[in-house]
């Protein structure tokens, strides 16, 4: 891989909130769920658990039951795929360590690992969009979710209908200091 495919990759994933209606196939779901499972974690606890939904009714179901308002996602229904990423909760070692430390580690490990999951779709030529905007008891119980397992995000898969559109990102400058807090960064 050279050097600056990596970055090419990175910079091809946008957030897509239009899809065709083409399927995605098991294999290529299979491929981005290895990408997120391969990821780092926490003592390697692996917490995440990914629901994939596809059925119609569900998905639908998800879209005009389980969001919270004020946003305009009726859009996720025509995903083709919904995907539910979950953290189990009850490792006594995670529980632990975040008293200690006042991290939550399961929310950075399914951070980097969904974001595993994002990145291998766009190199598949699919689109995604992270969803936090959902009612979280509505979902679990929609989905038979246990109580111990935690719904941090939605992601929708598919082939984008659009183009990429670009969100306005924050300079190196402004997003990195050298050494302390405040020295200037990278340019
Ligand atoms: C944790 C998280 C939650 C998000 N929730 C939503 C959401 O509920 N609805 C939505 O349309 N986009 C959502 N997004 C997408 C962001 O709006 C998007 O990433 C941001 O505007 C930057 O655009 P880009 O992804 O195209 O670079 C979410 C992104 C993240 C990482």
């Amino acid at each position: 891989m050279k050097n600056n495919d990596f970055l090419t990759l990175v910079k091809k994933r946008f957030s897509c909130r239009a899809y065709l209606e083409k399927e995605v196939t098991d294999e290529d779901i299979a491929y981005c769920l290895e990408a997120a499972r391969n990821a780092p974690s926490s003592c390697n606890k692996q917490p995440w658990r990914y629901i994939v939904v596809k059925d119609k009714i569900l998905k639908s179901s998800i879209a005009e039951k389980c969001l919270l308002p004020g946003l305009k996602m009726k859009w996720i229904q025509d995903a083709p795929v919904i995907i539910i990423a979950c953290a189990q909760t009850s490792f006594v070692t995670h529980k632990l360590a975040s008293l200690l430390s006042k991290n939550n580690y399961y929310q950075i490990d399914i951070g980097i690992s969904g974001e595993h999951f994002v990145l291998a779709a766009s190199s598949l030529g699919l689109a995604t969009c992270w969803i936090g905007w959902y009612k979280e008891r509505k979902i679990k119980r929609l989905l038979n979710i246990p109580r111990r397992v935690k719904v941090l995000s939605l992601i929708t898969l598919g082939h984008p209908k659009c183009e990429k559109t670009s969100a306005s990102k924050l300079s190196l400058n402004k997003i990195s200091f050298i050494e302390k807090w405040g020295n200037n960064g990278y340019e």
